[in-house]
């Protein structure tokens, strides 16, 4: 029934954003780049990656790769609908949320490796270009995550719900088209 709420998002999910989203915004603005807050936060953030890329294949319907993976004919059918201002809604990331989902993904995890690289890996001592990754990584993540946020504000409106808020409480409000699940 519209109107209703469902569940949408897992606790590991939620408890994943949180995480990544409250240690990019600290390495990013707060921390003293490189003091041992900002590496551990980053070691921290890279353990998470690995529990979302298992949980992508063990975990509910709105957490598997296979749901949302951004294929070409999902890409498609995607923008033809935006196109032709018929949003379609899905109980989980839409395929051009998903696009940009996996490229932040992999954003931090460049952000993270390149960290790793440059603090502890004898041979690139005094190597000029891994800071040179991490920074453009994390840059690049900063310009996704506007996006993603713009984006996430913007959909709230189109659907008149706080989408920001479901992905704390896991809940979303049902709409006409939802299928039942
Ligand atoms: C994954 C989340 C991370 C983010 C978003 C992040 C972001 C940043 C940013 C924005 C800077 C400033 C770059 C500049 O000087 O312009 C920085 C510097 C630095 N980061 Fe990270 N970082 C992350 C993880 C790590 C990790 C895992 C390590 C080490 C293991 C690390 C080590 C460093 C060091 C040593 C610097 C200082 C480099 C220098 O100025 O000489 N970071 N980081
Ligand atoms: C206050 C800022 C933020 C808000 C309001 C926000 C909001 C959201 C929302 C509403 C979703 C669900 C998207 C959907 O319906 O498909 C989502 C998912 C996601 N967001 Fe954010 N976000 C924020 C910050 C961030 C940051 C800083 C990052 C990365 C560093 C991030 C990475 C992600 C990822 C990877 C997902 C997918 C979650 C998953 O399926 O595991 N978000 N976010």
């Amino acid at each position: 029934m519209p109107g209703q709420s469902l569940r949408l998002w897992d606790p590991v999910v939620r408890l994943f954003h949180l995480s990544i989203a409250g240690v990019f915004v600290g390495n990013y603005f707060f921390n003293e780049a490189g003091d041992d807050w900002h590496v551990w936060l980053g070691y921290y953030a890279m353990g998470w990656l690995l529990v979302r890329l298992v949980w992508g294949f063990i975990g509910p319907a709105s957490a598997r790769w296979s749901d949302f993976w951004p294929t070409r004919a999902r890409l498609a059918a995607h923008v033809r609908s935006l196109l032709e201002r018929r949003p379609e809604h899905r109980l989980g990331h839409s395929p051009i949320g998903a696009l940009v989902m996996i490229l932040m993904l992999l954003a931090m995890l460049t952000t993270g490796l390149s960290g790793w690289a440059m603090e502890e890996v004898d041979a690139l001592w005094g190597a000029d270009w891994p800071l040179q990754v991490h920074e453009t990584a994390a840059d690049a993540l900063l310009v996704m995550v506007a996006i993603h946020i713009a984006a996430a504000l913007f959909e709230s409106f189109q659907v008149r719900d706080n989408l920001p808020l479901s992905m704390l409480t896991g809940r979303r409000r049902r709409l006409p088209d939802d299928p039942q699940r």
